[in-house]
């Protein structure tokens, strides 16, 4: 396994690689979400490269960017364990040397959501994954569904600006009791933690009723807000139920698929969770 800080020992470490060349990006702290985007890229490609790269581009001020937990040695032995080939793990000095301007912005479902409440976030995760895919050249590039809006993101930037590369989703990992894995899970007091299972709770009632019958969109929304609500640390950001492409708000019946998504804080940890509802 190679491991490259600068941009030019990326480049001649991926031009050795073969093709198809899977490619996982990451801002480190790895866990068994990561693990899994890595098992399908390795089972996929015939070489698999990971980033690893704390973007403060993408978080607001205030965020939680200096605090943002970093564990190289643990990253790199799962990335090892992975089969990986090639991990980059540049400094913010080698990605945004001073006088860089340039900005990647998607329009349209970037308004919404975690765009709303968090400004300028998918600038910074649009520009910071269009350098990625140029450097590292990737054949197919591995997402988690937990960041749906992400997804939806990449896959709109590279459509518009016809980038070589398949995107892949990859569903959202969960802890035994629910919990969909997170870096930022480690922030969470054990009573927060608690009262953070009403997230999948709530989203697993909803779907619920959902195979049973019901259709209507203000009556699902409220099924998942009423049980993240009754959580006395819980504060929630959103609880969106929109159409699964443009994110447009639904207030009527639901006749294609659905995006049912959160975020919720508790204390200082802000989480998110989302399910997709298929008629
Ligand atoms: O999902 C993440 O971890 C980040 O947003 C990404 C895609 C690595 C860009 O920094």
């Amino acid at each position: 396994m190679r491991i490259a800080h600068t941009i030019a020992e990326a480049r001649a470490a991926r031009a050795d690689l073969p093709a198809t060349c899977g490619f996982v990006p990451t801002m480190g702290f790895l866990h068994a979400g990561h693990r899994t985007l890595m098992d399908h890229a390795r089972a996929e490609c015939q070489s698999l490269a990971i980033s690893i790269f704390v973007n403060p581009t993408q978080f607001g001020p205030g965020e939680d960017f200096e605090r943002y937990p970093r564990d190289e040695v643990r990253d790199l032995a799962m990335c090892e364990a992975a089969g990986a080939d090639l991990v980059f793990m540049p400094t913010v000095h080698e990605m945004y040397p001073a006088g860089a301007t340039t900005t990647v912005t998607v329009g349209g479902i970037t308004s919404v959501l975690e765009g709303a409440h968090r400004p300028g976030h998918f600038d910074g995760v649009a520009t910071v994954v269009s350098k990625l895919f140029h450097i590292m050249q990737p054949d197919r590039a591995y997402f988690g569904q937990k960041d749906a809006q992400q997804l939806l993101v990449i896959r709109s930037m590279v459509r518009d600006l016809d980038m070589p590369v398949t995107i892949v989703a990859c569903p959202t990992v969960r802890e035994p009791d629910g919990l969909a894995l997170s870096s930022r899970n480690v922030y969470l007091s054990p009573e927060e933690r608690m009262q953070a299972l009403s997230l999948s709770r709530g989203l697993r009632q909803t779907a619920a009723a959902f195979t049973e019958g019901v259709r209507n969109a203000p009556r699902l929304r409220g099924i998942v807000e009423r049980e993240v609500a009754a959580q006395p640390l819980a504060r929630i950001d959103y609880v969106s139920l929109a159409d699964a492409d443009m994110l447009a708000e639904l207030d009527g019946e639901i006749v294609a698929p659905a995006l049912l998504s959160m975020a919720v804080r508790f204390g200082r940890t802000r989480l998110i969770d989302n399910a997709v509802l298929t008629p």
